[in-house]
């Protein structure tokens, strides 16, 4: 078991200046994931009428992208390939004192705590992370077109993406380069990706930029803190695709 000093970002909502806040906890085991942990600090707080920490997830296995939180400096903490609710005790020892921040960005901007408005990743998407089907009952079997593996591979694992914000919260620039270009990579690798190719990157660059997300300056350190382990060459395709549309259009 540890006892564990906690310092936490408060921060009422949007506007209010926000600081960090000192608790102690006691008794955590090394088994709980990070997330578990807060759930203990939160019910001590409400048990002492203190309103408790609001932070995201919903999941709690990876998938959904919605846990967040800097720790320590890092997105999602101390460990490699993992989210927030992934991340285990065992990671810390008995009397560390860990340091809790939301992700930060100007295109993330608190909401409170260390909850934040993500909702720019989600106007990228509908800009163009998408393939548009015609369901009129004509569609062609996607298992009828051939795929070369190593294409679908690739594709595979840029489509592992959850869209969790680490690589932006990472740079020091607030790109969000690593994200936009899975999501253009998933689809820019397939046939069936390739019919929108052209407007799909065109569209989700130019709302990126628009968001507010900074310059791609190649700095990698999107690529170590990514949960997914999505590859920088990602970024290289898109900027390919980019610019190859851009000739075009
Ligand atoms: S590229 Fe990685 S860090 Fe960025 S949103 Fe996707 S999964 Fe999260
Ligand atoms: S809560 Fe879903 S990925 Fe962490």
């Amino acid at each position: 078991m540890m006892n564990l000093t906690l310092k936490v970002w408060r921060q009422a909502n949007a506007d209010a200046k926000g600081n960090l806040e000192t608790y102690q906890i006691k008794e955590v085991s090394p088994d709980m994931s990070f997330l578990e942990m807060m759930d203990v600090l939160n019910e001590e707080l409400i048990e002492k009428g203190i309103d408790p920490v609001a932070f995201d997830h919903d999941c709690r296995e990876g998938i959904c992208g919605m846990c967040s939180m800097f720790i320590n400096g890092e997105a999602h903490g101390p460990d490699r390939l993992v989210t927030t609710c992934q991340l285990h005790m065992r990671k810390f020892k008995d009397g560390d004192t860990i340091t809790i921040e939301p992700f930060r960005a100007k295109a993330f901007p608190v909401i409170k705590d260390l909850t934040v408005d993500r909702s720019s990743f989600d106007r990228i998407q509908q800009a163009g992370g998408f393939v548009s089907v015609n369901t009129s009952g004509n569609t062609q079997d996607a298992n009828a077109i051939p795929i070369e593996k190593h294409n679908a591979d690739k594709a595979f694992d840029a489509a592992a993406c959850i869209g969790c914000g680490a690589c932006v919260a990472t740079c020091k620039n607030a790109s969000a380069m690593l994200f936009v270009s899975a999501k253009v990579s998933q689809y820019a690798l397939l046939p069936q990706g390739r019919v929108e190719a052209t407007d799909r990157v065109l569209n989700m660059v130019n709302q990126m930029d628009e968001e507010g997300f900074g310059n791609c300056t190649n700095t990698g350190a999107c690529e170590v803190e990514c949960p997914k382990g999505i590859s920088l060459e990602n970024i290289a395709r898109m900027n390919r695709e980019y610019l190859y549309a851009s000739l075009k259009g």
